[in-house]
């Protein structure tokens, strides 16, 4: 069946790649990006799709109602992949309000026009909604995050996650929406925003600025490259059962430190750097507040279900991204001009 498929937040990092995946996977659907192109929206993201026959762009805030509809009815949107949101915690915890507005109002208004147009075919329409594993709060030394966990989020950006993904079940359980949810783990690769820690880290390292280090570096996330949670994305969208969520994982933790020092190492080879020569801008600064220990998707079942897993490890997922970041120095001139130095001089003064 031909779907029109309204994918949110496409300008963004982990959307632009679903854009690109579904638009040259998938040339009988047509693709509306819908994006308010916030610091985090890039269209640069998408310059090698742009004029595909089968893509659209809608420049719109998920907070718009009004907008949201109209772009459902000149569209004639079938299903939607919902990503658009505010996603770092540093930021959430300067203005949680920003977090409550898009990623929980932003989120019901999204829903409110796929149930009123959809109603009474629910059936032959979807709404994947794209969290993180963040609202299962933080893991000890031991254990995995599945996808019967609690959910316990501890930032402002989890909690606003958390609740929009208690939205979305409750629409399937009220209404009757056809939805799926998937919860995924870090996500890293080309065209990430330099304020997360490997893009950021990059950056700092070409530039010889300080690695500012959070804590003591123990903390542990489990990494997944990008294009793969992509592929997750199409395979749950299409294959993942009603009512249903999958964990996404790269089976792959890392306390932050020693990742660190494995990014330092390789930058110095490709820099040509004396080897420990990054490694000495690492700078253990001021702890996040209420930072989570770790996180650890178990993600048995999408890969026993459904049959995916990640197609790279992350040693050439590594590679890729920041082979990526040096041939792209304008996309990183760009992005880390402007607003991003205010909001770096206030994210890490002592
Ligand atoms: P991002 O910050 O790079 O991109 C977010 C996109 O949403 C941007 O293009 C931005 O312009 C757009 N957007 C923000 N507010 C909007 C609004 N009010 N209306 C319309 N568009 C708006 O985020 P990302 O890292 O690509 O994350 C995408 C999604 O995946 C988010 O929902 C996030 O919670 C989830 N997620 C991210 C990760 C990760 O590691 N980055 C991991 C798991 C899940
Ligand atoms: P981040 O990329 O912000 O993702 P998240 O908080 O969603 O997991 O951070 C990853 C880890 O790196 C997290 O433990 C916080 C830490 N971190 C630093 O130590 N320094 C930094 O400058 C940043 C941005 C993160």
């Amino acid at each position: 069946m031909s779907k029109s498929i309204l994918i949110t937040g496409g300008a963004g990092f982990i959307g632009s790649h679903v854009v690109r995946l579904f638009v040259t996977k998938y040339p009988q659907y047509t693709i509306v990006n819908l994006d308010a192109l916030t610091y985090a929206g890039n269209l640069e993201n998408l310059r090698d799709v742009e004029k595909a026959p089968n893509y659209r762009f809608e420049k719109v805030n998920i907070l718009d109602a009004d907008a949201i509809e109209q772009v459902f009815e000149k569209h004639g949107i079938t299903d939607v992949i919902h990503l658009a949101a505010e996603s770092h915690v540093d930021r959430s915890i300067h203005s949680p309000l920003d977090f409550v507005y898009t990623n929980i109002i932003g989120t019901v208004n999204l829903l409110n026009t796929a149930k009123n147009r959809w109603k009474g075919n629910y059936g032959h329409h979807r709404f994947h909604h794209v969290s993180t594993d963040e609202v299962f709060g933080s893991l000890g030394a031991e254990g995995f995050f599945t996808e019967t966990t609690p959910y316990a989020p501890n930032s402002p950006y989890s909690a606003s996650k958390a609740g929009s993904d208690h939205f979305v079940r409750a629409y399937g359980e009220t209404y009757g929406l056809g939805y799926v949810l998937t919860n995924c783990s870090n996500n890293y690769g080309p065209n990430h925003f330099p304020e997360k820690l490997i893009p950021l880290f990059i950056n700092n390292i070409i530039e010889r600025k300080p690695l500012p280090v959070y804590g003591d570096g123990k903390y542990t996330r489990d990494w997944l490259f990008v294009i793969d949670h992509a592929t997750a994305i199409d395979t749950v969208f299409h294959n993942g059962k009603n009512h249903d969520s999958y964990n996404v994982g790269g089976f792959n933790e890392w306390q932050n430190i020693d990742l660190v020092k494995l990014l330092c190492s390789i930058m110095d080879k490709k820099l040509n750097r004396a080897e420990g020569e990054s490694a000495q801008l690492i700078t253990y600064v001021k702890d996040r507040p209420g930072h989570d220990l770790r996180y650890a998707i178990d993600a048995s079942k999408i890969n026993m279900e459904l049959g995916w897993s990640p197609s790279v490890t992350f040693e050439q997922g590594l590679e890729i991204t920041i082979d990526w970041f040096l041939n792209n120095s304008e996309w990183l001139a760009n992005v880390t001009s402007g607003n991003y130095q205010q909001y770096y001089q206030k994210q890490y003064a002592q």
